[in-house]
């Protein structure tokens, strides 16, 4: 991969490569990376973060809702921005570029910018959103959504697993849940929002190019659900007696992979976390607790598949004398990517002499939540063999290097969309 890829030596790519190393670092174990939202990791990442913003010639701070932020003038002080993302919090036992690829890559850009005393008619600013993943709580984007002025107040009260709630959560990490409002930017402040990511997915590494332009960001929905049956002893009460709550959830989830399986148009299903109680290998489990994650490439075939699936396990409950709370505790459409943001990410992929190939993605990005008050554009680069959410996550230096490029031209070719 990234073969004949040319890297010059002190190339943008490698300040990248470097910073992810040092960010990746950052965890809450030793043996794995782990950085969820408001974790003292986190803080430590942030100041880190800071600091290279300030060495940029940025203005840099922490936001009420604990993105980072960094701002680069312009020609004069006070002018509407360019904003480029992505995010630092990351999943459990995560790979170290997805999120942070996108903050720190567009850093070296700025860096560059000043390193050549450059100022465009317009501002740039940074952002580094503090959660994108929602791992922690049962809401994800939440940086995005403060900065987007749609933060949901209601989430203030959901606690993680360890019973913290979000709320005292941003008390110990210094910040004020009162005053979350704060973060939110105006529309008129924003050109627009630009991108970079892993592709976190293996088309690009099939079309052997390093980066490619976003068509879309699928919506997702996630739901939490609790079944509840009756614990007992394992060894007294027959089979045909028992209410397990586990075995009726291990129904389910076969229920949803078989479903989503069967689909022919993209639908993909997942339940990435599941708590039995009360967890012993002689007791009966009278409660499970698990989580579903359902995607498509459009909404109303997203939305079919959620009622289709909420329909299953409300049969499957009953079947099994098993009471079900079902919640959705997340819903984001699908945010389609400006055209005349696609156009100008394509001219820079030529103007490094790629050629230009466009994809949707599959994952969930910052650019849903932005779309609330900009126009969203997003460059992937190709990740090795297409993972991601896994500490095997890779990109080579020559990829690395060939997107921070492509953003620094995309940048520096700006052109506000005409009224
Ligand atoms: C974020 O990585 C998501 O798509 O869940
Ligand atoms: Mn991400
Ligand atoms: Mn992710």
């Amino acid at each position: 991969m990234g073969a004949g890829i040319a890297v010059r030596n002190n190339s943008l790519g490698e300040e990248v490569v470097r910073r992810i190393t040092e960010l990746g670092g950052i965890s809450e174990d030793a043996d794995t990376l782990t950085r969820v939202y408001l974790s003292k990791e986190l803080r430590t990442a942030a100041d880190l973060i800071l600091g290279w913003m300030r060495s940029a010639g940025m203005h840099a701070h922490l936001d009420a809702v604990g993105n980072v932020c960094g701002r680069y003038e312009g020609e004069r002080p006070g002018l509407p921005c360019l904003m480029l993302g992505s995010h630092y919090d990351t999943v459990r036992d995560a790979g170290k570029w997805d999120g942070p690829l996108g903050v720190i890559t567009a850093i070296s850009c700025v860096a560059e910018l000043n390193r050549r005393g450059r100022r465009l008619p317009f501002a740039i600013e940074v952002v580094g959103f503090a959660d994108e993943e929602g791992v922690r709580f049962a809401s994800t984007l939440l940086g995005s959504r403060a900065v987007a002025g749609t933060f949901d107040e209601s989430v203030l009260a959901t606690r993680d697993r360890d019973g913290v709630s979000m709320r005292d959560a941003l008390v110990q990490f210094g910040l004020d849940p009162d005053h979350i409002g704060a973060a939110a930017r105006m529309r008129r402040e924003l050109l627009a929002y630009l991108e970079l990511h892993i592709e976190q997915g293996p088309v690009l590494e099939a079309q052997n190019l390093p980066v490619g332009v976003v068509t879309a960001i699928a919506g997702a929905t996630r739901l939490a659900a609790r079944l509840t049956g009756i614990a007992g002893h394992a060894g007294t009460v027959p089979m045909a007696l028992r209410r397990d709550a586990l075995s009726g959830a291990a129904e389910c989830i076969t229920a949803i992979e078989q479903f989503c399986r069967t689909d022919t148009n993209g639908l993909v299903g997942t339940v990435g976390y599941l708590h039995a109680k009360p967890g012993a290998t002689n007791v009966i489990p009278g409660q499970v607790s698990f989580t579903i994650d359902i995607r498509a490439p459009t909404d109303a075939h997203r939305k079919r598949a959620v009622a289709d699936i909420v329909r299953q396990i409300e049969a499957i409950a009953k079947r099994r004398d098993l009471s079900l709370q079902l919640d959705v505790t997340h819903e984001n459409r699908t945010a389609p990517c400006a055209p005349w943001l696609k156009e100008q990410i394509a001219h820079a992929i030529a103007a490094e002499g790629f050629s230009v190939f466009e994809l949707p993605s599959g994952a969930g990005h910052d650019g849903m939540a932005m779309i609330d008050i900009a126009d969203v554009g997003m460059i992937f680069v190709r990740c090795r063999g297409g993972i991601s959410h896994n500490p095997a996550e890779h990109v080579e230096l020559a990829d690395a290097d060939a997107g921070a490029r492509v953003l620094l031209r995309v940048i520096e070719n700006f052109r506000p969309r005409e009224s």
